[in-house]
């Protein structure tokens, strides 16, 4: 009989049998958390964390993420500032797949530093979850991969690190209620899915640090304003990306050329398919006024309305 309990329950046993310590990546995100509650129940402080502060989080939340381990799970756990390294990798390049696999590089060099200052290691947990597992084409062979996730496999080989990813068959709504069950704070659960690349895959062609800070401000903005009207928790995703290109508008009676803002809101089930969310236009009005009062150097705010197929949920 396959129950949410049972799973919980053979998991933990299955995991506690394991040798060795255990090193799992914190992406600050539903998936890693749940991965790495659900492997300190079977084995303690043989687990320890890291979380690597990109510099391409949403807006404040490596200070929330690093709050949330030290006021909750009493786990050990490590954040590291990295933001600088990614952010000179990634400085001119362009092209979405070179900007997903330097950050992916990016990651398995940073954990590679720990795991060497802190090991020995033996596992490193991910919190990969089942349509990952698919889209990688981990199960269909290179010619399945739609687009590079960083998360499944990529670690250098003489690590010896054996991977450890116990989310690997659910769905995404079935680790938020296995993280429900484990005691991890809705606020984190309930929070929507981030992809592993972050904002480099958000921010169209260079990122530069004015475009950075326009997607964090403006994805600020379309998360509040779903949430005061409670429409967070009814959509898969809330964000805004910014653009490679300008537009013109005005302020006062002076022409302003500015940045562009994407707004993206979808609904789905579990990220195959994703169909636009036909917010109310008050709504809608108010993020864009929002946007180009509040956000330095916008001038147009467009609204996608583009599903999944053939668009991605991630602009890049
Ligand atoms: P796409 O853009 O492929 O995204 O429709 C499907 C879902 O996956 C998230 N996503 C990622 N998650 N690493 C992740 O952990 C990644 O490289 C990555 N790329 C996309 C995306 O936010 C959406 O929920």
């Amino acid at each position: 009989d396959w129950t949410l309990e049972n799973f919980i329950e053979n998991t933990i046993s299955e995991i506690s049998k394991i040798d060795g310590n255990v090193l799992c990546g914190i992406s600050g995100g539903v998936d890693s958390t749940v991965a790495a509650v659900l492997i300190q129940k079977a084995i303690g402080d043989k687990l320890k964390c890291v979380f690597v502060d990109n510099g391409l989080l949403r807006l404040d939340e490596e200070m929330e993420v690093n709050n949330m381990f030290e006021n909750n799970f009493g786990m050990n756990f490590t954040m590291i500032n990295a933001k600088d390294r990614f952010l000179s990798r990634l400085k001119g390049v362009t092209d979405p797949e070179q900007k997903r696999k330097i950050v992916g590089e990016e990651f398995v060099k940073v954990f590679t530093e720990f795991a060497e200052k802190n090991g020995p290691f033996k596992w490193l947990a991910q919190g990969t979850l089942y349509p990952d597992v698919i889209e990688s084409g981990v199960s269909k062979g290179p010619a399945a991969v739609i687009k590079t996730h960083h998360n499944v496999g990529g670690l250098p080989s003489w690590l010896h690190l054996q991977v450890l990813e116990p989310l690997r068959f659910l769905y995404k709504d079935e680790v938020r209620r296995v993280g429900k069950i484990l005691g991890v704070p809705d606020k984190l659960l309930y929070r929507h899915p981030f992809p592993g690349p972050g904002l480099a895959v958000r921010v169209m062609g260079e990122l530069t640090p004015e475009k950075l800070q326009i997607a964090k401000q403006a994805s600020k903005i379309v998360e509040n304003e779903l949430v005061v009207s409670g429409w967070y928790d009814k959509v898969w995703q809330a964000y805004a990306a910014v653009g490679d290109d300008r537009a013109v508008g005005v302020v006062g009676d002076e022409r302003k050329y500015g940045h562009v803002v994407l707004v993206r809101v979808v609904d789905s089930i579990d990220a195959m398919t994703a169909d636009w969310t036909r917010l109310p236009s008050e709504i809608l009005e108010r993020i864009s006024n929002r946007i180009t009062n509040e956000v330095e150097d916008v001038a147009w705010v467009s609204y996608v309305i583009s599903s999944k197929p053939p668009a991605t949920i991630e602009p890049q």
